[in-house]
């Protein structure tokens, strides 16, 4: 599939089955996370990747339901090590998570399987549930899954705006 195509055929799939999704696949979707560029190449994503029955069971119960997924990502930045040099005005760490956790969505689509960007988890839960390094944000979520037979985009996901809404050409 080429990449128009594949950005066509993604979806935030939100009826995922339990079945684990095998360790090449998520050694594939963690690799396209790597090969994301970053700030002057300072690298600072820093990513969980929740697997286990008991640490899965305690997401759901906690940071969030993860549409029934069997794994989730959970794609931080560590704040001190990304690129916020005064000629930035600004940290970059959420660019970098965003472009790696992008890179990954993708990849996963490639595969086959479904995921959704989730920004609205449990940001307490997750803090307590799954201690993190006070420098590491976690910005988002990717639970990633089989898609249920059932999956279908949601009516949202054709809505899209025409290219001349978004962008102007000078
Ligand atoms: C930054 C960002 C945050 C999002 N947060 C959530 C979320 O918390 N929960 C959710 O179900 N979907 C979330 N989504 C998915 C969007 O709702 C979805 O991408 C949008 O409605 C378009 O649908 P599509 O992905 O099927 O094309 C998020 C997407 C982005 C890019």
């Amino acid at each position: 599939m080429d990449f128009l195509s594949l950005c066509r055929n993604r979806y935030s799939a939100r009826q995922l089955s339990p079945e684990p999704v095998p360790e090449e696949m998520v050694n594939r979707i963690l690799e396209a996370g790597r090969l994301a560029p970053s700030a002057m190449n300072y690298q600072p994503v820093r990513i969980l990747c929740i697997r286990s029955e008991e640490k899965m069971n305690l997401f759901r119960q906690t940071v969030h339901p993860c549409f029934g997924a069997s794994m989730v990502l959970v794609v931080c930045a560590d704040k001190e090590v990304a690129c916020h040099s005064e000629r930035v005005h600004h940290n970059l760490a959420e660019m970098d998570a965003t472009i790696a956790a992008t890179h990954m969505m993708l990849e996963a689509t490639s595969l086959g399987l479904g995921c959704t960007w989730v920004c609205a988890f449990q940001y307490e839960g997750l803090r307590q549930s799954f201690p993190l390094p006070d420098s590491w944000e976690p910005y988002m979520i990717l639970p990633i899954g089989y898609k249920d037979a059932s999956c279908a985009p949601s009516p949202r996901h054709e809505q899209r705006n025409p290219i001349s809404s978004m962008v102007t050409f000078l």
